[in-house]
């Protein structure tokens, strides 16, 4: 870590990995396979955060191995059209309700470009989001992440000019009052309105029942596009995401829709998509100007098609069975040992709140947690051996790769973890 700092900032390439949020030194993986985790010291670890969400089958799956190694030998990166970018652009439109999709390398990536295509497309500048939601650290959309929540304030961050941010409303998640006003007032004025299709990134904050076809109404009512984010949830929480559980019982679809995690198979691997006549504005079809390098890499893509292809309803059930035996157990330990905690559920995707509430319906109830009391809890497993979130606002990621094995080691070291958040809590 010492070599790492005095070569990057902080020692780690994104911010959350160097345990500023709970102390100590981050882990330095050599190597993993299924659910576990193997550092350079050679201890093991049950991995509940599956590179935040795209190890779905679990690390170095045989068939997504095989399927990257294949594309490596054929080479890494041409320039041009390829076969498997048009399979898994197949892929993604058959399980999902857009027409056309553009890959790109990053979940940022894909929400800075349907954000610009929604601008684009509209001819209007004005961006609604709300408050807790990440989509990528792009300046338009870096806001009211930490910061307290106003209910329509205008975000700032250091390094992103007053004039990018100028421009993106922030409003309280699951509020459609709020929803409704801005609606009414400058209704004409906006492009989209982007959403996480369920939140993970403030903890797990599902939408309440009928939101975000309530969303989608409400922006088709005005003329603007509604822009859902599915880098989290997309083929992850069912088959077709967030979308399978709401839009595609409720009858709706989002105009546009950001993809990414697992659809890259662990590699840098990212999409866009949407309705075909918005999509007929990007470059080079329409105006809209659009492009990448290493857009739609062989490698990548092949490893997202293995993944997707082998993410059948077996996975699904999988996923649910680990994620309700590791959430039901540290709810039953967190329980005993008297910790005040909140467990919520987006489908397999699942979070454990260290609060008092009831229900957090949105950031303003997600910031109020014991960090103390999460950071003794998640050194404690980490000390037996797994490997949680080093944060308390993050959900915990499990994969269908997750033995019964692996599901006990994480059940047997939760009541100690308990006791520990207990003390930190009483402390
Ligand atoms: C919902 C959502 N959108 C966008 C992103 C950004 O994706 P990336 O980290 O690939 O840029 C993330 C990343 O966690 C995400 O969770």
């Amino acid at each position: 870590m010492e070599r790492a700092r005095a070569v990057t900032p902080g020692g780690v390439n994104s911010p959350v990995r160097a345990f500023h949020a709970v102390g100590g030194t981050p882990r330095f993986i050599a190597h993993a396979q299924g659910a576990r985790l193997t550092d350079v010291d050679g201890l093991e670890y049950v991995d509940l955060v599956g590179s935040w969400g795209p190890m779905l089958l679990g690390h170095a799956h045989p068939e997504v191995v095989a399927a990257a190694t294949a594309a490596v030998g054929r080479g890494t990166s041409y320039g041009t059209p390829t076969r498997t970018e048009v399979e898994l652009a197949e892929e993604i439109v058959g399980r999902t309700p857009v027409e056309r999709v553009r890959l790109v390398s990053s979940g940022t990536e894909a929400t800075m470009s349907a954000v610009r295509l929604a601008r684009g497309f509209t001819g209007r500048e004005l961006v609604v989001k709300f408050a807790g939601c990440y989509h990528g650290h792009l300046d338009a959309l870096l806001a009211s992440a930490g910061s307290g929540l106003a209910t329509f304030g205008i975000p700032g961050t250091p390094g992103v000019p007053e004039a990018a941010t100028a421009a993106t409303i922030v409003l309280p998640y699951n509020d459609r009052a709020a929803v409704e006003k801005v609606f009414t007032e400058r209704g004409d004025e906006i492009a989209c309105l982007v959403t996480e299709a369920s939140p993970g990134n403030m903890g797990v904050v599902p939408p309440e029942p009928g939101f975000n076809g309530f969303l989608a109404e409400t922006c088709r009512r005005h003329g603007a596009l509604f822009l859902s984010d599915e880098v989290m949830t997309g083929f992850r929480v069912s088959r077709s995401g967030q979308w399978g559980l709401d839009g595609a019982v409720e009858g709706w679809a989002p105009d546009l829709m950001t993809f990414g995690k697992v659809m890259g198979g662990g590699f840098p691997a990212a999409a866009f998509g949407g309705r075909a006549d918005v999509m007929s504005v990007l470059s080079p079809d329409g105006p809209v100007y659009q492009a990448g390098t290493l857009s739609g890499n062989p490698v990548a893509t092949a490893a997202g098609l293995a993944t997707l292809r082998l993410a059948d309803d077996s996975v699904y059930a999988r996923l649910d069975e680990v994620s309700s035996a590791i959430s039901g157990a540290a709810h039953e330990a967190l329980t005993a040992a008297g910790v005040p905690h909140l467990v919520q559920h987006d489908s397999s995707m699942f979070s454990v709140f260290f609060t008092g509430r009831d229900e957090v319906v949105d950031f303003d109830g997600a910031s109020e947690q014991d960090v103390p009391a999460y950071a003794a809890f998640f050194h404690s497993m980490l000390d037996q051996g797994v490997h949680l979130p080093p944060s308390a606002f993050e959900c915990w990621f499990v994969s269908a790769a997750h033995t019964d094995a692996d599901v006990q080691q994480v059940v047997d070291a939760l009541p100690a973890a308990a006791e520990a958040a207990a003390r930190a809590s009483a402390s």
